[in-house]
């Protein structure tokens, strides 16, 4: 094929724009298989203690394979469930590279997940993330990977020259920020930057087969928590990003394939009327609240309603977007792959902070350095949040003092030295989890896989994480002021991928964040 030679490549490219010259268009397939697991006699993965009794929606893995005109392959999978385990990421990509001779592997694969509260769980390698389970089950595990695998597979085998296109635009009501006011701790300097507290932008990638017109799939990535369904509910569900899936996949039939991303949703909460005391009804909108007894609302009379409303919502704006989108200049027409994964024990880390008026843990050192801390939950996490309130009533979110007892039974688990707590900064340890061992098995790892997957001038970033509105906001930014970075090229954010560590948040924003493990931004 004479794409394959860079140096003839421009030229004969330049004659797709008169002849659709399948050799020099990205070659694209999309493919689905169910993931559903156990839907009883196991615990939600999400909110701590929920038993599953039933079945509200099935779990899909949904797929697309991506080949290039220099024989370059990419896979992105979006999987209803909470989060990635780096174990399913990991098995994954061996089964892939053994069944495929090579072609995908652990690093050109992206595996994401929609961040369902009403999936089961038990398929983490994290001793700390699978306690509630209980357990670890190998056979929801197994199925999970088989899942994704076909899926993948299925994508590949389907791959045929494709027209991409990309549209963008706002959905308002969908969304709403949980925590305004840890967002209002960033500086007004910052904030005045963005129009509100949360983003609202969905991006979407639409893929047609070149030669038919029938469209194929597409992507769409929106910020919001998988939580319409709350921690009362007891059936496995895929929330709102699994009811759009299904509702836009039914209005295109013919083997369409519709997946609804993350993005930075970790502040951002479907439950748009917001958080109720449910004692006397009053709001819970101070910063330090006792999640116990607070309970949020969908703008639906109940949960399931709820669900329908924010779902439907994100369907048919994706629906829009897809009937107007244009070919995208942004991927272009002779699109070319790449792909960066790079997955380390971080806590020997420490790099120049890129943001000013942020003291805190830093060396003394000019330029001042930013170290990585072993994982450590803070007091804050036990208090939970308004979307899922903690197990005790003692705990509140944003907690800071610590207490004699919890400290006694902490260090009897995993001691803290000075040198961890003041590691931690302004976060006061409650479970030094990244420094407990069981037998060989980690409470929490400290091994964190991050990803770039580049189509054209799309650079599809993810973390293993849940960022905050305002800390993806700085990684964009941060990205886009890389040396190299295209002028016209676009940052998507795609949280929740390939491993799980919990939140980031801005410095500000950390200092009386409930449930962050190790800052980045
Ligand atoms: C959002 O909801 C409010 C209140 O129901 C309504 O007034 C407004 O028009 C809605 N905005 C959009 C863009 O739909
Ligand atoms: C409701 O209860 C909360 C928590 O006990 C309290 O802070 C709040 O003031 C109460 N609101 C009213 C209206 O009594
Ligand atoms: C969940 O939603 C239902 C309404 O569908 C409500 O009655 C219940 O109190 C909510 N539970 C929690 C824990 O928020
Ligand atoms: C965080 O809190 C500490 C202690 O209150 C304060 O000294 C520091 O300036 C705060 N940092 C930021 C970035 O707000």
């Amino acid at each position: 094929m004479f794409c394959i030679k860079p140096v003839l490549l421009y030229y004969l490219c330049l004659g797709c724009l008169l002849l659709p010259i399948a050799d020099c268009l990205l070659q694209v397939g999309a493919g689905l298989a169910d993931v559903t697991g156990p839907v009883c006699q196991v615990n939600t993965m999400g909110y701590a203690n929920a038993h599953l009794s039933g079945l509200h929606t099935r779990l899909f893995s949904r797929a697309f394979a991506f080949k290039d005109s220099n024989g370059r392959y990419a896979a992105y999978a979006v999987i209803d469930i909470a989060m990635i385990s780096h174990l399913i990421k990991f098995v994954v990509g061996n089964r892939l590279a053994a069944e495929t001779n090579g072609r995908y592997s652990e690093a050109n694969v992206m595996l994401s997940a929609t961040h369902t509260h009403a999936g089961p769980g038990g398929y983490n390698q994290d001793l700390f993330l699978v306690l509630n389970t209980p357990g670890f089950e190998r056979k929801h595990f197994d199925y999970i990977v088989d899942g994704i695998v076909q899926s993948i597979l299925t994508a590949d085998q389907r791959m045929a020259p494709a027209k991409v296109f990309t549209n963008s635009g706002q959905l308002y009501n969908a969304s709403i920020n949980r925590h305004p006011h840890q967002y209002l701790l960033n500086s007004k300097a910052e904030r005045a930057q963005y129009a509100d507290n949360i983003d609202r932008e969905m991006f979407l990638l639409r893929f047609d087969n070149a030669e038919t017109g029938r469209p194929i799939g597409s992507v769409a990535w929106f910020p919001v928590h998988g939580t319409s369904l709350n921690m009362s509910n007891r059936y496995v569900s895929g929330d709102n990003k699994g009811v759009a899936s299904l509702l836009m996949e039914s209005h295109f039939g013919d083997g369409y394939v519709a997946a609804f991303s993350q993005a930075h949703s970790g502040d951002v909460t479907p439950n748009t009327r917001g958080a109720f005391n449910a004692k006397n009804g009053s709001k819970c909108d101070s910063p330090i609240v006792k999640t116990f007894d607070c309970r949020s609302k969908g703008p639906g009379k109940d949960q399931f309603e709820s669900l329908m409303i924010i779902g439907r919502k994100q369907f048919e704006m994706a629906l829009k977007l897809h009937q107007s989108a244009a070919v995208s200049d942004l991927v272009g027409r002779d699109p070319q792959l790449a792909t960066v994964y790079d997955v380390r024990d971080v806590t020997s880390e420490a790099f120049p902070t890129p943001w000013t008026g942020e003291a805190n843990n830093r060396d003394q050192n000019s330029p001042p350095l930013l170290r990585v801390c072993p994982a450590a939950f803070g007091y804050g996490f036990c208090g939970g949040t308004v979307d899922g309130y903690g197990l005790f009533d003692y705990f509140t979110m944003g907690r800071r003092q610590s207490s004699v007892l919890i400290n006694l039974i902490r260090d009897i688990m995993g001691p803290v030295t000075p040198a961890d707590q003041a590691c931690h900064g302004t976060k006061q340890i409650c479970m030094n989890a990244g420094r407990i061992m069981w037998s060989d098995i980690p409470f929490m790892s400290n091994t964190v896989p991050t990803q770039i997957m580049r189509i054209g001038q799309l650079f599809i970033t993810a973390l293993p994480a849940e960022m905050t509105t305002m800390s993806g906001r700085r990684l964009v930014e941060h990205l886009k002021r890389t040396s190299g970075f295209p002028k016209n090229g676009k940052v998507q954010l795609n949280g929740l991928s390939n491993g799980y560590f919990f939140y980031v948040t801005t410095e500000h924003e950390y200092n009386v964040s409930n449930t962050v493990m190790m800052k980045l931004s």
